[in-house]
């Protein structure tokens, strides 16, 4: 059963790399170098795997899988936080079956991944300001756009929204590329060393957009909070990417478990003719792990 589960990951790989988009996709045992414990329920995992992982771009993820064991089954998906050659780091929070057992892992330990997955953010465009809006977790995918994008001279906001001060990860790494960081908190703890905010991170995005200023926001974290950020990127028609937490089984757009709703043009008179409500619109089907997890949040069904 393992070996076969092993076959048909590394079957898919072959196959995409073969005919899917040109792009190479590692696959292989990685060995766990470190799985330091940030937190009461967060963990930062190093990895380094043979030979050198290919590019890695800003908002594509990783599926780590447990092997040689059928539960859970399934890899699970990861943004990538850093990557170097042969290095890559992801940080998790342990939320389940999973995340709990990778949690115990310790140095020397193997998992299997694949990776680049994915599309990432758009790292090209004409803004001058970049608001990253983080919920919980959600920041993982920032450190490498902010990288991007502070090598092209932009404004980089994060804006990073938990429940308490003790869950706030990674802010160091954020300070040393020269992020403008502001904190929001449920509880309204606070860290004296970042302007901190007693509510949803969500208020912060007017306090940091300047009028006019050409600005680009992105988005990741849980679903209300992408939505919320959403309706106050369009109050100001201001472009807004959101990467998705879908839950996925193969990551390789194979399995079609990770669909959402996205609204598309009708490509001809019949398609939903019951829809009266767009004429020319329609929606359909989307797969998070191919054409996501990075969305044009108005082209998503919210
Ligand atoms: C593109 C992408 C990037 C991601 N990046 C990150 C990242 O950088 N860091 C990170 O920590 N996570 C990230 N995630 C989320 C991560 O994939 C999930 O947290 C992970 O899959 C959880 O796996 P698990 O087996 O530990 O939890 P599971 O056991 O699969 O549980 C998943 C969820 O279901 C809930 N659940 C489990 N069992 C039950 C039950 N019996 N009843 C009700 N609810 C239940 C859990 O609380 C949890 O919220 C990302 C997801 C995606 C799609
Ligand atoms: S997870 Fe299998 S198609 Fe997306």
């Amino acid at each position: 059963m393992l070996n076969f589960l092993s076959w048909l990951y590394f079957f898919s790989v072959t196959i995409m790399n073969m005919f899917g988009e040109q792009r190479k996709i590692w696959y292989g045992s990685g060995i766990i170098e470190n799985n330091l414990k940030l937190t009461e329920q967060t963990f930062r995992l190093t990895l380094t795997v043979p030979g050198t992982l290919p590019t890695v771009n800003a908002g594509q993820f990783v599926m780590l899988r447990l092997p040689n064991r059928t539960n859970p089954l399934l890899g699970r998906p990861f943004a990538v936080y850093r990557v170097s050659g042969n290095v890559l780091e992801v940080i998790y929070v342990v939320v389940g079956k999973m995340t709990e057992h990778l949690a115990k892992m310790r140095t020397g330990d193997t998992l299997d991944l694949w990776t680049p997955l994915g599309n990432g953010f758009s790292t090209v465009n004409t803004a001058t300001h970049i608001i990253m809006v983080a919920g919980g977790i959600g920041q993982t995918p920032f450190l490498m756009l902010a990288e991007k994008y502070v090598q092209t001279d932009s404004h980089c906001t994060l804006l990073y929204g938990t429940q308490n001060i003790e869950r706030v990860i990674g802010m160091d790494d954020f300070k040393k590329l020269g992020v403008d960081i502001h904190l929001a908190t449920d509880d309204g703890s606070c860290n004296k060393d970042f302007v901190s905010h007693h509510g949803f991170v969500t208020d912060l995005i007017s306090k940091v957009y300047q009028l006019g200023e050409p600005t680009q926001i992105f988005c990741c974290g849980p679903r209300p909070m992408l939505h919320a950020a959403f309706q106050i990127a369009q109050q100001f028609n201001l472009p807004c990417e959101v990467s998705l937490e879908t839950s996925m089984s193969c990551g390789l757009g194979i399995c079609f478990g990770c669909v959402v709703k996205c609204r598309c043009e009708k490509e001809n008179k019949l398609d939903n003719d019951n829809d009266n409500n767009h004429d020319h619109e329609t929606w359909d089907y989307r797969r998070t792990c191919i054409e996501g997890p990075v969305f044009d949040a108005y082209k998503l069904c919210w």
